[in-house]
């Protein structure tokens, strides 16, 4: 049947790529995703599968870490953006908000959005502008802008990070677990915020969360990584229903908690003797 539903355009391509740290640690093996525009699509898996990893392949943050892409390809509207460092990509509308939300401790609130203007060359107005855009999606930053960043919360700390990304005026966040260390009220707060400026300002975003559930709530696509592989994807719905992701990630089971793989290699054997 004729599809009258335009497909979106892919922005973010990783196609098998593999990560090694310190010349020898072999972390991601073959990794492939796609990110269209428009989405929130989510990254997910338990501690170590290898998400930030994955972020920071992207985003060209590991060098610091002696880690390296040793295979495969990221490209960026088409263009292959391996090379490119932090900066420039960040001109090119892709931006990160690392894991542990980094802000200025001895900057206030307000500054620390600032800062995420600098790459913009559009001038004072336009960044006014977007200040109060940003106080529109984060009303708590804007009551706590004269506050020193240090002496905030957690939750507000996340929040500033995400601020200061906005700032740049992005196409793309790539947001590494939002949910860390926070109460579920407030994660929950910070995703319907996620969802507020995906549909309001048409931000793409791939987001990388341990909290398998709420993000599959607000994705809209999802993929699993465990031990630097992925091991299923699918739209966040179908991941939802999916048995295997209930049991295993979703908290549905009493029964002790294995690895995905285990799961579904059980699964096949059960098929096969019956
Ligand atoms: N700088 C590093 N050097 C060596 N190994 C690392 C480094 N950073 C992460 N790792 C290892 O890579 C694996 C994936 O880590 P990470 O990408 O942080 O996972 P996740 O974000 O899913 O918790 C883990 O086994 C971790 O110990
Ligand atoms: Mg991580």
């Amino acid at each position: 049947m004729f599809d009258a539903a335009p497909r979106a355009e892919t922005l973010l391509e990783v196609n098998n790529i593999e990560v090694i740290y310190n010349h020898v640690i072999l972390v991601l093996k073959g990794v492939s995703l796609s990110v269209p525009k428009g989405g929130i699509t989510a990254l997910l898996g338990g501690n170590g599968a290898g998400k930030t990893t994955t972020l920071k392949a992207i985003s060209n943050l590991l060098h610091s870490e002696r880690g390296e892409v040793t295979k495969g390809t990221i490209s960026y509207r088409g263009e292959r953006v391996q090379e490119l460092d932090p900066a420039s990509l960040v001109r090119k509308g892709v931006i990160q908000v690392m894991e542990g939300r980094h802000c200025f401790e001895h900057l206030t609130i307000e500054e620390n959005l600032l800062t995420g203007a600098y790459t913009r060359g559009d001038g004072r107005a336009a960044i006014a502008r977007d200040l109060e855009m940003v106080y529109s999606y984060f009303p708590r930053l804007k009551e706590r802008r004269k506050s020193q960043a240090g002496y905030t919360s957690g939750g507000e700390q996340q929040m500033c990070a995400m601020g200061r990304a906005l700032m740049s005026r992005p196409e793309t966040i790539l947001l590494d677990e939002p949910s860390m260390g926070l109460a579920p009220q407030l994660v929950e707060q910070i995703f319907e915020i996620v969802r507020a400026v995906n549909e309001g300002e048409g931000v793409t975003f791939l987001l990388a969360e341990q909290n398998t559930n709420v993000a599959l709530r607000y994705a809209h696509y999802g993929y699993i990584l465990e031990s630097g592989r992925v091991v299923m994807d699918g739209p966040a719905e179908a991941l939802r229903e999916n048995p295997d992701v209930k049991e295993f990630y979703l908290g549905m089971s009493d029964q002790g908690r294995k690895s995905f793989r285990d799961v579904r290699s059980y699964r096949r054997r059960k098929r096969w003797l019956a």
